[in-house]
């Protein structure tokens, strides 16, 4: 393996020109995104839950007092030059979707923008209700052969480049989360998954016919959602080979978000813990569809798995040894959009005694993955530049089900995974890692400069 100080910094070039933006689905989480970039754009909001516009990152020696914007220190695409397009299988443009969908406020966060959501009508999607079961619309490709949706999608993107003279594109998952599929002999390389195409094999899913024209076409995919979709051995490889970047799985925003600051508090104390019950009610379309129990097998191995990692129940067995851990999505239509996720905690610590921590979290869920499907899009368009192809485990931060190396394991905790994300863009700008050791700050004639 090569050491990664051996690495040469990568020679990023200037996100000049204009940067498309195509979500797979224009739901919840894609509208509200769009939405409050336009809103931003022209001044009517904040970009607030957005690392890379309201985040700064420090450079140097606590002293040196440096703490740029992540922004100004690394070259992003600036929000002036992203364009948006989608593919929905139902016809509603982008504001009637938001409006639907119910998140902002229309008064104040619809009208003032409604004709430029309007110009975002759907591309007919590549869709098949039997991978979103409680799903069905019109807006579908003409072609249903698993080869006719993918050339279809190619075709989109070229159209789409052409249409708003895009420089540059990314793809970002916004759409539902598809029934559970096993990697299997049909996802091991590109010539059995080529294969599997032209057959029509159940194995082959929507949103992998998404990602392979994204890799097809040099554009980096990230993926919102917890679908195998881009994670298997073939598009892994191609995305390696090729030099797209590619990331996911599922937009780590809420009760996960949670579990994973308060999992490594637990751990880092040494407290043991007998069980954690996580349940939500939540009553927009991505509920509905998760109200399927196929779906909801896939978003559970996603919200499951982070338990493991953080708490290692095979190196502390008398502390998390007999875990049980219970994930519960309720749908709940009076919701909508503002779920409320409750997590009951039973832990224990000295000499075994028994407390109990019990968490509510009344969240709006497109607000908070909103400013995480911007960030992906302009750190992936950043990658790229960069040359980094294949995984970006540094965005992990942004993920439920981190994609990494084969044999690695996922590293979940938020703030190593914010950590990973600082030290790389540093590692990109050839500034010093971080590393918190700190000793030098007690050095005799550091202190002798006082
Ligand atoms: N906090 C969050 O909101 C959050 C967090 C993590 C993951 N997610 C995931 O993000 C995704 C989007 O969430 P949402 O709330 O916007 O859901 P949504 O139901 O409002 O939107 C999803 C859209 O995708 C469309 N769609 C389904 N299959 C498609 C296909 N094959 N091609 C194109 N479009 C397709 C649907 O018609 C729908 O309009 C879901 O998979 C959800 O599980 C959301």
């Amino acid at each position: 393996m090569i050491d990664a100080a051996e690495l040469a910094r990568p020679d990023i070039a200037p996100a000049d020109g204009r940067l498309g933006v195509v979500c797979v689905g224009l739901g919840a989480v894609a509208t509200t995104f769009i939405a409050g970039v336009e809103l931003i754009r022209r001044g009517m909001a904040e970009p607030v839950g957005s690392l890379t516009q309201m985040g700064t990152i420090r450079l140097g020696k606590r002293t040196e007092g440096r703490s740029p914007l992540i922004r100004d220190f690394v070259p992003l695409a600036g929000l002036d030059d992203l364009v948006f397009g989608a593919w929905d299988p139902f016809e509603d443009d982008a504001y009637v979707s938001a409006v639907k969908a119910g998140v902002l406020d229309a008064a104040r966060h619809l009208e003032p923008i409604a004709d430029q959501l309007r110009q975002i009508e759907p591309m007919p999607a590549a869709f098949d209700p039997a991978y979103v079961k409680k799903l069905d619309g019109p807006n579908v490709k003409a072609d249903r052969s698993k080869r006719g949706m993918l050339e279809s999608i190619r075709q989109d993107l070229a159209d789409f480049r052409e249409r708003h003279g895009c420089d540059r594109l990314v793809m970002v998952w916004c759409a539902s989360t598809e029934v559970y599929v096993e990697p299997g002999p049909q996802h091991a390389d590109i010539g059995a998954f080529e294969a599997a195409i032209d057959a029509d094999d159940p194995a082959i899913t929507p949103s992998m016919l998404y990602a392979y024209a994204a890799l097809l076409d040099g554009v980096p995919f990230a993926n919102g959602a917890p679908n195998l979709t881009v994670d298997t051995p073939a598009l892994r490889r191609l995305a390696s080979d090729a030099g797209v970047p590619i990331c996911g799985k599922d937009f780590k925003t809420g009760q996960t978000m949670v579990k994973t600051v308060l999992a490594p508090m637990f751990k880092a104390r040494m407290l043991g813990m007998e069980g954690w019950y996580s349940t939500n009610i939540l009553g927009n379309r991505d509920g509905e569809v998760l109200d399927d129990p196929e779906s909801f097998k896939t978003k559970e191995g996603s919200k499951l798995g982070v338990l493991d990692t953080i708490l290692q129940p095979d190196v502390y067995p008398e502390l998390y040894g007999d875990l049980h851990h219970v994930v519960r999505i309720n749908y709940y239509p009076p919701r909508g959009d503002n779920k409320e996720g409750w997590d009951n905690i039973d832990f224990f610590g000295w000499l075994g005694y028994p407390m109990q921590l019990k968490v509510d979290l009344l969240c709006r869920d497109s607000i908070l993955a909103a400013p995480l499907a911007l960030d992906l899009a302009l750190l992936l368009d950043l990658a790229q530049r960069s040359g980094m192809s294949g995984i970006q485990e540094w965005l992990s931060f942004y993920f439920k089900a981190p994609q990494v190396a084969p044999g690695l394991y996922a590293e979940h905790d938020l703030f190593i995974q914010q950590t990973k994300l600082k030290n790389t863009l540093r590692w990109m700008m050839g500034e010093d890692q971080i590393t918190h050791l700190g000793v030098e700050y007690y050095a005799d004639d550091y202190l002798a400069e006082d």
